[in-house]
Order: structure tokens, then sequence, then C-alpha cells
């Protein structure tokens, strides 16, 4: 006999809901694209949604609509408008009626941005099998929350608003996270039977649980273990809360990969660090984008790092800032060093404090160790860039290139004024302004010859009578 076929899957549907205005953030940056952890809170929601491979995910936007749509230009995203904000089931409702009835529908907070995928693969496996799964949480303050209410069976009969419920509803301690998931079929219906017959004269999507129990579906509850997953964001302070918690986050599993951490709580991750063995972040170090760290790299305090890779080996001094960077293997950086973006700094190269460097290449451990800028410069291998060496890129409308060839010495002060090109084995005196081409394996010098003048007299001044 051969086994029938179960019936596939249904596909999810996610719907994030962000029409919300976000009054209490007192911005003119609309609160989804508030930055958490260098990234807007909706991109943190979106990345958590593409983890479980939907077939679709619509927003529901109001409020700076616009801006937010221009911030996530990837095709794949549906935008839905709701023009005006009547509550969380009438946003829903602008989003469901293309979703195929057969689909699982997940609703997600576009300012609630913690949510691991983990979670919400237990609703989504729920509502899939035809039932409403809930997710809910315990947090300490349930004040503002929907509260959860059972019959007196223990099962979950529907949801009552704060600003509804009596004194002893308010009293329940299991709260509503917003987040749900139910067939889209089943779902349609019971949003096409909302009322705003309520406190605020908004039609609550926390009806539907009411309705689900009356039309017989069962309604499953998630409970979280710790409501921290379902924080929301609706001012700076709970942005700031949150961030820390990114903060917390990052550092712990970087440290559980090995990595020495100084100071946990010191250590900023916006963005994503990958890296070899006993590297060491000392404390107030803000790490951007996508950071490489190879083995044994030493990170000092107050360094800042955006999109960069760091070879094995290099040692970062004190209050460092790199931008798009590539550091070769056992390179001395800083302290106090500016390296700018398209920067690749071969291995054993030595830069100094108070020295910048953009859009350049050095050569293998050739130095710049102090006071100094190297801009749009090719640098051969073992080149000393003498304290105080200039290379003046710009000419007030155009950037032009500089080469300096192997084994080159720039003294001390000199001001290379580009286009030029300095020979391999070339030495500048110091105090030169150099225009031309810089011989190679010559001395040149180029300033004004000292001399003394014999028998000269500082004027005096008359005595006073
Ligand atoms: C909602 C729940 C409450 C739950 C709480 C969890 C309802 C009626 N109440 O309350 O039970 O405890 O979340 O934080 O659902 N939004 C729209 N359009 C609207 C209204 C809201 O898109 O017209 C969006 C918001 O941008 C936000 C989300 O829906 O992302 C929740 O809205 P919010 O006003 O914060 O809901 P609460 O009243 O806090
Ligand atoms: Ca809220």
């Amino acid at each position: 006999m051969s086994k029938p076929t179960p019936a596939p899957a249904p596909q999810l549907s996610v719907v994030i809901l962000a029409a919300g205005e976000g009054k209490r953030m007192k911005s003119r940056l609309p609160k989804v694209l508030q930055p958490l952890a260098g990234r807007p809170l909706l991109a943190h929601v979106l990345d958590t949604a593409g983890a479980l491979s939907p077939a679709s995910i619509r927003i529901v936007y109001g409020h700076g609509g616009e801006q937010v749509r221009a911030a996530f230009s990837d095709a794949t995203l549906s935008w839905v408008r709701q023009a005006e904000q009547l509550g969380t089931g009438h946003a829903l409702q602008q989003a469901v009626p293309e979703i195929p009835d057969a689909d699982t529908v997940l609703v997600l907070y576009g300012d609630v941005p913690l949510l691991r995928a983990e979670t919400l693969e237990r609703l989504t496996a729920i509502a899939g099998a035809g039932e409403l799964a809930l997710l809910t949480m315990e947090p300490e303050h349930p004040a503002g929350y929907g509260r959860i209410v059972r019959d007196p069976a223990g099962t979950v009969a529907r949801i009552v608003e704060q600003k509804d419920a009596s004194a002893e509803e308010l009293r329940i301690g299991e709260c509503n996270t917003g987040i749900l998931a139910a067939p889209a079929g089943r779902l349609k219906a019971w949003l096409a039977s909302l009322r705003n017959d309520n406190a605020q004269r908004e039609y609550y999507l926390t009806d539907v649980i009411g309705l689900a129990v009356r039309s017989g579906v069962t309604v499953t509850p998630v409970r979280l273990a710790d409501p921290i997953e379902a924080l929301g964001v609706n001012d700076k302070e709970q942005l700031a809360q949150l961030e820390a918690l990114c903060r917390r986050n990052a550092a712990r599993s970087l440290m559980r990969e090995g990595v020495t951490i100084v100071d946990p709580a010191r250590l900023d991750v916006r963005g994503k660090v990958t890296h070899g063995q006993d590297v060491c972040i000392d404390v107030n170090v803000v790490l951007e984008g996508r950071v490489r760290l190879g083995d044994r790299v030493r990170i000092g305090p107050g360094c800042v790092i955006r999109d960069s890779r760091i070879g094995d080996d290099t040692e970062l001094f004190a209050h460092c800032v790199l931008d798009g960077a590539t550091i070769g293997a056992g390179a001395r950086i800083g302290p106090y060093s500016r390296i700018r973006p398209t920067t690749e700094l071969a291995d054993g190269v030595h830069i100094g404090n108070f020295v910048e460097v953009k859009n350049s290449l050095l050569g293998a451990e050739s130095k710049a160790n102090h006071l100094s800028y190297v801009g749009d410069a090719e640098v051969g291998a073992h080149v000393n860039i003498g304290a105080g060496t200039i290379i003046a890129n710009y000419d007030g409308a155009n950037k032009h290139r500089t080469h300096i060839g192997d084994k080159a010495h720039t003294g001390s002060n000199s001001v290379l004024v580009a286009p030029i090109t300095v020979g391999e084995g070339a030495t500048i005196a110091a105090g030169s302004t150099v225009t031309r081409e810089v011989p190679a394996g010559k001395l040149t010098i180029a300033r004004a010859r000292q001399t003394t003048i014999e028998g000269w007299r500082r004027p005096v001044k008359p005595k006073k009578k």
C-alpha cells in the first residue's frame, strides 16, 4: 500500500506592522528607521523574518512612509499603505487581501527588533496546523500591555487592552506581545468582523483571539521564558535599553568564540565581526559594519573600526580610527592614527601618532610614524615617511596621485606636491617642498639655503629720557 502524501506545509506570509507614528521618539526620523546596533530597527525585524524563508513580506507603513520605503529598496518587499492609523487590526486588514487563504500569516511589529527566529518558528508551526498561535510574556511591569484572559479551565479566551480592562483583569500578569500567527483564510474572516467599540475607538488586532475561540479554533499561547525578546521601542530610553542588550549579546558571543574583551560593557559591535584566535580588545572600542580581525590582533582602548580587515599579529594602539582599511600582518598602528577608505597597508607597516592615510597603498615595512598626511599615494616597501611629511594631493579642484619608490626617505616637514614621483632610494631633505620628479638614489633639497649675515645688528629702541 502506498502511503498518502502528506499535505504540503502552508506557505508563510509575514506582515510587519510599522505604521505607528512613534510620537514619543520626538524625532523627524520615523521610528522604524531609528538605529539599533548600527542598523534601522526595521532591518533587524526583516533579518529575522527573512530567516524563516517566507513566501512574502508585507510592510504596513504610514507616517514617514516614503522615507521608510526609500531606506529599504529590496524588491522582494511589498509595501502596504495604511492612510489613517485606526488600530493594529485595521493595519493588518490592509495587508491581508492579497495573501492566499492557504498561507500561514505571521504578524510582527516594526519596532520589536529582538525576537529570535526559533521563537517565531514555534508560532508558525502551530498556525500551520490550523491553530492560532499567540506569543505571550510575563513582564515585570505589565502596565500598558494587553492582558491574556483565560477561562476557568485555563484556556485562553480573549485579550483585553489596558484601557478597557477591569480592576480584576489588570491584575493578570500574562501579557500580549502582539506577535501572532494564524491560518490566512480564518484570519481574514476574523479581521472582517472587527469593531471599534472600545475605549480607544480602534480596530484591535487583539480581538481576533476572542473571535477565534468563538469559531472553535484553538488558541495556543507560547509564553516567552524571557520577555526581553519581545521588548518594543517607544522612546529613546527604551532604544538605549535595547542597545545595551545588543551590546551585551554581541560581546558574549565573541567571548564564547574565544575573543578576550577587557570589559564587555565597553565594547560596541554595530555590524558583523569575524576573527581569528587570541584576539584581544581593550575598553571603549566600537566595531562597525564588516570587520575582520586576524589571529592575535590587539586593539587598544578607544579605537573605532569600520568596514576594515586587519591581519594576524597586528596591533592597534589607543584611539585609532579606521574606515575601509585593509591592513596586513604584523603592522603597528597608532596611537591616534586615522586610516581612511581604500587604504591598504602591507605587512609590517608602522603608522604612528597623528598620521592620516587616505586612499593609499603602503608597501611592506614602510613607516609613517609622526604627524603626517599621506593621501592618494602609492608608496613602495621600506619607505620612511619623515615626521611632518605632507602629501599635497589636492589643487582645489582635482586630486592627484603620488608615487614613492621602495626605500625612499622623506625628510621631516617635507611637502610633496602631487602629481609627483619619488624614485627608489631617493632622499628628500628636511623642510623641502618638492614639485617635480625626485630622482632615485640621490638627495634632493628644495629649500632656501641657510645664510648668516655678518655684522648685522638688531635694532634697538631709543632710550627714554
Ligand atoms: C499592542 C497590543 C497590546 C500589546 C502591545 C505589545 C493591540 C490592540 N494591542 O498595543 O495588546 O500588549 O501591542 O506591545 O493590538 N500599528 C500600525 N497601525 C495602527 C496602529 C499600530 O501599523 O493603526 C503598528 C505600530 O507601528 C506598532 C504596532 O502596530 O508597530 C503596535 O502598535 P502600538 O500602538 O504600539 O500598540 P499598543 O497600543 O502598544
Ligand atoms: Ca507599543
